[in-house]
């Protein structure tokens, strides 16, 4: 009787601080279902390599995003923007109608491909840079 009720205090409390426990919050006071989620796409990501020519983010699809997209303005106008797949088809819609951008036909799969992994909404980015100016030094040990 006496391990009985011990176990349903145990159970009791657990439960309790389990429920405390989801409401734990970062260092910064902000709860952990609020921070964005940290996606694994390269975009500003140490490894990045950008093209001379354009400033556009090196990738297999690049050069149809060149052939398709740099005839009008300038390739700032794209690296500028972070849009979903659907936010940047909606931009090729938009200039198809209003400033005469043709149709892209099969190459718009490679031109969205392109633009959704490289240009998606901004996200946060906590990692920093590789450190650069330091010495090594050795251990002392005892
Ligand atoms: C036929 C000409 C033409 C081509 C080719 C073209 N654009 Fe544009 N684009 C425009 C014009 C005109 C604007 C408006 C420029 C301005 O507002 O100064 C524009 C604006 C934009 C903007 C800014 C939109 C905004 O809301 O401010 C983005 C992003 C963009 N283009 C992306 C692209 C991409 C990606 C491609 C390749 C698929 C492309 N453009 C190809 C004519 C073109």
């Amino acid at each position: 009787m006496r391990i009985k009720a011990t176990l349903i205090v145990f159970l009791g409390l657990g439960i309790l601080f389990s429920s405390f426990r989801q409401e734990t919050k970062t260092q910064n006071g902000i709860s952990s279902d609020e921070l964005p989620s940290i996606s694994t796409t390269r975009f500003l990501s140490d490894t990045t390599k950008l093209d001379k020519e354009t400033g556009l983010v090196v990738d297999e699809n690049l050069y149809m995003v060149k052939a398709q997209c740099t005839g009008c303005h300038s390739t700032k106008l794209i690296s500028a923007n972070h849009f979903t797949r659907d936010g940047w088809k909606q931009k090729i819609r938009w200039m198809q109608a209003n400033h005469n951008l043709w149709d892209l036909g099969e190459t718009e799969k490679q031109v969205l491909d392109y633009l959704e992994k490289n240009y998606p909404p901004k996200q946060m980015v906590s990692r920093r840079a590789p450190l650069k100016d330091f010495k090594w030094y050795d251990l002392k040990l005892k």
